[in-house]
């Protein structure tokens, strides 16, 4: 049982019906000039009744319309400022030695837990590694099970071997690309679409912080890792089965002056005229 606390402010609603009409599960029906939710079990739970309110009429779980962030052409990014960010992030493997503040890493991800998720299950884990020397413990572990896997004669795939040898030999980290922090993010078993809940968390997670002045690349080299040592997420306190995807980020110790060109990498197919 859902306990939606629905409120209108009668004299803030124009009954305008912009609630009723845009609720995705077409609960919100208006009786007697005052909108209302007929049956609360269907709720969604995405707000979508106070974020669409003209007037900021409509209260839900308790949340102020006033504490939303207000959103007019002045306050949204342009499509110019878009384009430049999403031509302009790159996979950053040159770090700075230096910890992102825990203030900033806890501003990014709470941005990052309005990204949509399947159903609006929102059944998302973030788990940060907060410090490079813990990092570099981790990657310790991990190059260790993967050398006694492999000396106990599990294959271990070639890019993986040569990543562990580089460590081995210089020092070089192929798996974090020497980055102070990992975020992980991990979907919890009410999750119905849990790998793309992950995935695209992550994507605004990488374009939020490149906004921020930080670097961030996608951390491959882990989800492949696991599944030769599916027994080091515990080391990161997951379950030896969950659905995950990592990124490292940190302050970059690179500046790309431009942006690369890659307008026609995908193949684009019209169906229609
Ligand atoms: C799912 C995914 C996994 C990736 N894994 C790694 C990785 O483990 N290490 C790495 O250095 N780069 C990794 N990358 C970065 C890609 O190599 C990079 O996106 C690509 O070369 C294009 O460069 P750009 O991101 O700067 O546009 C990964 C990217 C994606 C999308």
């Amino acid at each position: 049982m859902i306990n939606l606390n629905f409120t209108v402010v009668a004299e803030k609603c124009i009954q305008c019906d912009a609630c009723v009409r845009d609720c995705p599960r077409h609960i919100v029906t208006r009786i007697e000039n005052q909108p209302v939710v007929v049956t609360e079990n269907d709720c969604l739970q995405c707000q979508h009744c106070l974020a669409v309110c003209p007037t900021g009429a409509i209260s839900i779980f308790g949340l102020k319309p006033e504490d939303s962030f207000p959103l007019t052409a002045e306050t949204l990014p342009t499509f110019q400022q878009m384009k430049t960010l999403v031509r302009g992030r790159r996979s950053v493997r040159q770090f700075r030695n230096e910890n992102v503040s825990r203030e900033l890493i806890d501003e990014l991800l709470t941005d990052t837990s309005h990204a949509p998720t399947g159903c609006n299950d929102c059944d998302l884990t973030f788990t940060v590694v907060d410090d490079r020397k813990v990092l570099n413990t981790l990657l310790e572990q991990l190059v260790k099970l993967l050398e006694d896997k492999y000396a106990a004669g599990v294959t271990v795939p070639e890019f993986l071997w040569s990543s562990v040898e580089a460590y081995r030999k210089n020092g070089t980290d192929e798996f974090f690309r020497g980055a102070p922090h990992l975020l992980v993010i991990s979907a919890g078993k009410k999750a119905h679409t849990p790998q793309e809940d992950i995935v695209l968390t992550l994507a605004n997670f990488e374009l939020l912080a490149q906004s921020a002045g930080l670097g961030t690349t996608w951390c491959g080299m882990l989800k492949f890792s696991i599944d030769v040592v599916p027994e080091f997420l515990a080391n990161l306190g997951l379950e030896h089965d969950c659905n995950f995807y990592a990124m490292m980020f940190g302050y970059p110790a690179v500046h790309y002056a431009r942006t690369v060109q890659r307008d026609h990498a995908a193949v684009l197919r019209r169906i229609g005229d």
